[in-house]
């Protein structure tokens, strides 16, 4: 059983977005998928319950419903035979939760958006979750996305440095395109939607999953990950954060831009 959780405090940054086609992806592959909704929006949840067949189906947990007729644990309890589950947090989570949030995750994901205000909060969040949460960057379960990039603009460019510095692995780079809102609508994933109307998306998606299974790589390709693409190019890096110890990699000082 995998857990992948995407979190970022700041509002907006894209989480429902992936955490649903995340969901939807593995659900259509055939895997038996979880879904847990942690923000009381439940913006996850209408989602989920707009699915309906073909489709194929994905458990919901919405953790801040509560049901009077069975007890919590109940409520919460991850059926039998879950092979992913993909956790959904919501924004203005504050560090003291991470440690509870990210345990047992294999795989955290951060989407960061292309904006002063975005970069300078994910820069906080990957802070909280290196020294709070206690996760080392060799462990390689933490990864950023760069959400809603227009490439060629200067903000794009300056969150690709951003996100050098921060010695995290970019994952994914992914477009701002309408595809996502539309799946978003009809309780899709966009790997459920006509594969010519969302053919750019998808190409942008093969660095995140290979990310996010690498043993599957491995077992299809049997090349060694390091002959694999490289997730992005990014530009020359600035100093934002100072690694203090080598033997202690993911003890940082984070200078926020
Ligand atoms: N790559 C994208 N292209 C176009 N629109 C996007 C993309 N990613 C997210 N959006 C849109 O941006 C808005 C915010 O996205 P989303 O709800 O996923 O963010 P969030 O981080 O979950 O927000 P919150 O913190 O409020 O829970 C939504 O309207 C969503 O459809
Ligand atoms: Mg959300």
């Amino acid at each position: 059983m995998q857990r992948i959780v995407v979190l970022n405090p700041k509002g907006g940054s894209g989480k429902t977005t992936l955490a649903i086609n995340i969901a939807a992806y593995f659900a259509a592959r055939g895997d038996s998928t979880l879904l847990i909704d942690r923000d009381p929006q439940g913006s996850a949840t209408r989602w989920l319950r707009k699915r309906k067949a073909p489709q194929a189906e994905i458990r919901g947990i919405a953790t801040f419903e509560r049901d009077s007729r069975t007890t919590m644990s109940w409520q919460m309890r991850v059926p039998e035979g879950t092979e992913k589950i993909v956790v959904d947090s919501p924004a203005a989570i504050e560090g003291r939760a991470l440690p509870e949030l990210t345990r047992d995750a294999a795989r955290i994901i951060v989407p960061v958006l292309p904006s002063d205000i975005d970069i300078h909060a994910a820069s906080r969040c990957i802070a909280d979750l290196l020294l709070v949460a206690k996760i080392k960057r060799t462990e390689n379960r933490i990864g950023v996305i760069a959400n809603r990039v227009r490439k060629n603009t200067v903000m794009f460019h300056s969150l690709m440095r951003f996100l050098e510095k921060l010695d995290i692995p970019v994952v994914a780079t992914i477009r701002d395109s309408q595809n996502y809102v539309r799946a978003a609508e009809q309780g899709v994933g966009i790997h459920e939607m006509k594969p010519y109307t969302v053919k750019e998306d998808l190409a942008q998606w093969e660095t995140l999953l290979a990310w996010l299974e690498p043993e599957k790589v491995l077992a299809e390709q049997p090349a060694p990950l390091a002959e694999q693409p490289a997730p992005v190019a990014v530009p020359a890096p600035e100093a934002i954060i100072e690694k203090t110890d080598d033997t202690a990699a993911h003890d940082a000082r984070f200078i926020l831009p």
